[in-house]
């Protein structure tokens, strides 16, 4: 049986990996996907994402175009577009398709309220785009079955000691979506950062001879000459590909490891702005909220990147 979802990126490089993935996967039906400003501006997470679906020859996937700005912080993109690890656009052929007419927020709304409650939502940027959606229109909780996040840190940031760009370039709506009542996995870095995708895991993506594995493989390793170059990991020579790992926890929740805890965003902090505060030790007195992962199965995550990005539409 297929899993519905719909997701929504801010796409930059990993955001494409995690599109290939969600569009090629037998075991996921991929709805359609949102975007919102994050690692580049609205236009070009736009235009990346239509590149993306042209490129693996699924251009029938529908894209509508989100929030262009955060909910109430100043406006702010990852540093700036020509970030290392993504750039601003893709080193893909131009899109000759485009997005959907209207707003990606009326059209989660429409698409929820008008489905049998069977649709997972899988943010992998920004939070804003949902948090909106709930504001605009509560009665869309009661249609979401998961909500999947890549976001947040336990242990490290990377936009700040405390945050993860995700959370911490949105930090309000992060705390909208933590505390919708709805059932919440978040893959945060703490994961993500222990299943790493090397050099030599992209020679193999480019020996599939797809055009998926072709493209994983470039975009991956822009990803680790950026982190190797600015946020060296654990090992030189490999990269996180974060927004793939939240695709394939929803392929195979075995890829993580999540510990079901209560979980708040911090929004009024000096030094710990964005933060996810974990509360693994029931401090606070607060029921559960989040099934926040801490760990990730390195090959696993690998082994399924190869499988599903050897396939053709
Ligand atoms: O911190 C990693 C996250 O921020 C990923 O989703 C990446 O695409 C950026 O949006
Ligand atoms: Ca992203």
């Amino acid at each position: 049986m297929t899993t519905k979802i719909i997701l929504d990126v801010d796409t930059g490089t990993d955001d494409a990996v995690a599109l290939m993935t969600a569009a090629l996967s037998p075991d996921l039906e991929l709805i359609g996907a949102t975007t919102v400003n994050g690692n580049t501006g609205i236009d070009s997470t736009t235009e990346n994402t239509l590149r993306v679906f042209e490129w693996i020859g699924m251009p029938q996937v529908p894209v509508h175009r989100g929030m262009s700005r955060p909910l109430s912080r100043p406006q702010m993109t990852q540093i700036n577009p020509a970030t290392r690890i993504h750039g601003d656009l893709l080193d893909l052929p131009a899109a000759t398709i485009k997005a959907q007419p209207g707003h990606a927020v009326d059209w989660l709304i429409e698409t929820l309220m008008a489905s049998d409650g069977d649709i997972t939502l899988v943010p992998v940027g920004p939070l804003t785009n949902i948090a909106m959606a709930i504001q605009k229109e509560p009665a869309i909780l009661a249609k979401i079955p998961e909500i999947v996040i890549m976001g947040g840190a336990h242990d490290h940031g990377n936009s700040t000691a405390s945050a993860e760009f995700n959370i911490w370039l949105d930090p309000e709506a992060a705390r909208v979506v933590v505390n919708c009542g709805r059932p919440i996995r978040m893959v945060p870095l703490d994961a993500t950062h222990r299943a790493l995708v090397s050099l030599e895991d992209c020679a193999r993506l480019r020996a599939l001879g797809t055009p998926a594995g072709e493209a994983a493989a470039r975009f991956t390793e822009k990803r680790i000459e950026g982190y190797d170059a600015t946020q060296p990991m654990h090992r030189a020579g490999a990269a996180p590909v974060h927004d793939a790992l939240a695709v394939c926890a929803i392929i195979d929740p075995s890829v993580i490891t999540t510990h079901f805890i209560p979980v708040d965003i911090e929004t009024g902090g000096f030094l710990s702005d964005g933060r996810t505060v974990c509360d693994f030790r029931f401090r606070s007195r607060k029921p559960a909220n989040v099934h926040f992962a801490m760990d990730a199965d390195e090959p696993k995550f690998v082994r399924m990147l190869l499988e599903i990005l050897g396939r053709t539409a």
